[in-house]
């Protein structure tokens, strides 16, 4: 990939109100299936052009002028990937849990305490710095918008405090007060619902967009997390709900007639919450590389989608159940083992999680949406599945400007 001046003038001289020109793109995918062939809406021969951030058109063939140029060289670019999920925020790590894991024992909810008090005990500087050094790696892997809840402090102050990191790197915040009842609270989880909805949600909500709970045996009923989203969405946070991780359960009925936006994991998915996810607005958010790290099955995302649910691939990015920021990873994933198409699959680590964040303006390469672009290594977008494991991201530019 090359970068230069273009006719119409420089950097400097265009400011935040130049012309990017991304061309020399092999393979375009747009995610608009008017604009190209198939689901991913793929032109060949195409270019891009950004200003101010937004993509202000899209083409084949010969190229317009702009101040600035990007040749990519044949390469694939897609919208830069949407990682709806994840939990970027935390100190420690628990690497001897997933040793532990991969020689037999299960994964539980509990483990969650243990990177708890590892947070507790970081300097808000230090969670700064590791939560900047991840989002560096995410970038790097080609993903262009992050989700990135809190959930790992517990207390007013704890979950405040992670919640003003977070807004630092993404506007996509979740306040997760609902992650686990803390030792304290032990035989006292309704007392702890009641912290979470009155004080810590006052404390949090300055600094969220989402309220998310963990439905789940061993972490909150939904009876609490109906109680906690609903206060969320009272204090004007959008819902979404950890549901079906570990075992079925009453999570994605309740996303669903809630209206989250997103119920995530969908590890375990009855008929009864394909009826559901299909007849409502909840995205089915997928995290196979947690299935992946803790042994549990993969989602049988095929009779989702046969049935006509919309899917979206995350993350799920923590030291718990899934350390990871390859989105990548998570396509290869979900079409090995999970069934979906390589299409399907890119589109929901794409344009499915910028539907799990209710955003039009992500996860599509249309006059309009943002900038956003993942350039890979290669001419086809097949190879992220084909080639899994090689670090397939040549570049990604957010707003038209290349990550450094
Ligand atoms: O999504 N399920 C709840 N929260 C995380 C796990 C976090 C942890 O184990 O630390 C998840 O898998």
């Amino acid at each position: 990939m090359t970068a230069d001046q273009g006719d119409g003038g420089d950097q400097a001289d265009g400011g935040d109100q130049a012309a990017v020109l991304i061309d020399g793109i092999g393979r375009l995918v747009t995610n608009d299936p008017t604009l190209g062939t198939g689901l991913l809406g793929v032109l060949g021969n195409a270019w891009v052009v950004v200003r101010a951030g937004s993509v202000e058109a899209v083409g084949t063939g010969t190229a317009p002028s702009a101040d600035r140029r990007i040749d990519v060289a044949g390469r694939c670019v897609l919208p830069g990937f949407v990682d709806s999920h994840s939990h970027l925020v935390f100190a420690g790590d628990r690497a001897d849990e997933f040793a532990a894991r991969m020689a037999g024992s299960p994964y539980a909810a509990g483990g969650i305490r243990t990177t708890v008090a590892a947070t507790g005990a970081a300097s808000t500087a230090d969670l700064r710095s590791r939560s900047a050094a991840l989002l560096a790696e995410v970038y790097r892997a080609g993903t262009t918008t992050i989700e990135i809840k809190s959930g790992y402090g517990l207390t007013s102050t704890d979950e405040a405090r992670l919640l003003g990191v977070a807004a630092e790197l993404t506007t996509e915040t979740t306040f997760l007060g609902a992650h686990v009842v803390p030792p304290e609270f032990d035989g006292r989880a309704d007392h702890y619902v009641e912290l979470v909805c009155t004080e810590m949600l006052a404390a949090a909500a300055p600094h969220a967009r989402w309220i998310d709970a963990f439905c789940e045996q061993g972490a909150f009923d939904a009876d609490q997390c109906r109680a906690v989203l609903l206060a969320g969405r009272d204090a004007g946070l959008g819902m979404r709900l950890h549901a079906n991780q570990l075992g079925h359960g009453p999570g994605v009925k309740l996303a669903v007639e809630l209206g989250c936006a997103s119920a995530d994991h969908c590890t375990y998915l009855s008929d009864v919450d394909i009826e559901a996810l299909v007849g409502g607005a909840t995205v089915a958010t997928f995290l196979p590389a947690t299935d992946f790290s803790t042994r549990q099955p993969y989602p049988d995302a095929r009779r989702l989608l046969d049935a006509g649910g919309v899917a979206a691939l995350a993350t799920n990015c923590n030291p718990g159940s899934s350390f990871t920021t390859s989105m990548s990873f998570c396509i290869a994933l979900a079409v090995r083992e999970m069934r979906m198409t390589i299409d399907e699959a890119i589109w929901s680590a794409t344009a499915g999680g910028a539907a799990a964040l209710r955003r039009s303006d992500i996860g599509r390469l249309v006059v309009g949406a943002r900038g956003d672009l993942a350039v890979l290594e290669t001419t086809n977008p097949i190879d992220l599945v084909y080639r899994p494991g090689v670090p397939l991201i040549h570049a990604t530019i957010v707003g038209g400007e290349p990550f450094r």
